[in-house]
């Protein structure tokens, strides 16, 4: 898939995605830089429950994983 975990992963950037973007797990989390984030399609609600599981929360985190 697309989605920018595997982008990062392409261009060596070490993100974790220990469900492999199955939205079960928060390790695939990142902080959008604020030029991007009103950029991207806005999160599922999947994706908002599971980011509340997620260590030092942010306005601007997302799980990389569902950006596409
Ligand atoms: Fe698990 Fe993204 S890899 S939610």
């Amino acid at each position: 898939g697309d989605n920018a975990m595997y982008l990062a992963h392409r261009y060596d950037i070490e993100v974790e995605g220990a469900c492999e973007a199955s939205l079960a797990c928060c390790t695939c989390h990142v902080y959008v830089d604020e030029e991007y984030f009103d950029k991207i399609p806005e999160p599922k609600e999947e994706e908002e429950d599971m980011l509340d599981m997620a260590p030092v929360l942010k306005p601007n985190s997302r799980l990389s994983c569902q950006i596409i």
